[in-house]
């Protein structure tokens, strides 16, 4: 399945580490891309990227300005996570059923036309918590762990678990 995630109304001095988390949670935990609107954030895009030099994978961040034609025009299964939606192991057979999503986190209040241009309102619990929370949660439970023992292609460093201190290896690719 492939994931894509929609990051509603990046505010680019409140929500930079925020942003930046959902971004590091959505490529360690396998979706493809990351869009954001609200305000561009050059170093947001930068910080990806290095992780990615570093560390390997594809993902990246795209800023897009019109998030109302991305939703509409999304041509895969497309869920709004919110405390107010429906639990997501009430709809995860479904979900797994399709092969591309959306997923939607915002930020401040998100809009109502959002509730309403979306296929599903999906909740991680009924309380309200955090959007860097929601996705990992929502995105462990589609992948069903196997974020766990993912090797990233083109990769300049490998960390090789360890029960004590910080094994990392250089390797060429
Ligand atoms: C800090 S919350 C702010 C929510 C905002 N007060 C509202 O009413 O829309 C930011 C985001 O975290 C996500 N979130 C928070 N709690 C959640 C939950 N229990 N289930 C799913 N998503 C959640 C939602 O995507 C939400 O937009």
């Amino acid at each position: 399945m492939k994931i894509y995630v929609l990051r509603l109304f990046h505010r680019a001095e409140r929500d930079k580490r925020i942003t930046t988390h959902c971004a590091l949670v959505s490529r360690a935990f396998l979706t493809e891309q990351m869009y954001y609107c609200g305000n561009k954030d050059e170093k947001l895009e930068k910080n990806i990227e290095k992780v990615n030099k570093n560390f390997g994978s594809n993902f990246s961040v795209v800023f897009i300005k019109d998030w109302k034609s991305l939703i509409k025009n999304f041509d895969g299964l497309k869920i709004h996570l919110t405390m107010y939606g429906i639990p997501l192991l009430e709809k995860i057979d479904y979900i797994k059923s399709f092969n591309k999503v959306l997923i939607i986190v915002g930020s401040e209040k998100v809009p109502k036309e959002v509730y309403e241009m979306v296929d599903l309102n999906i909740s991680i619990t009924n309380q309200p918590h955090s959007e860097i929370a929601a996705l990992a949660v929502f995105l462990d439970r589609i992948f069903e762990g196997k974020e766990f023992y993912t090797n990233f292609e083109n990769a300049m460093l490998k960390i090789i678990p360890s029960e004590k201190g910080k094994i990392v290896k250089k390797q060429n690719y």
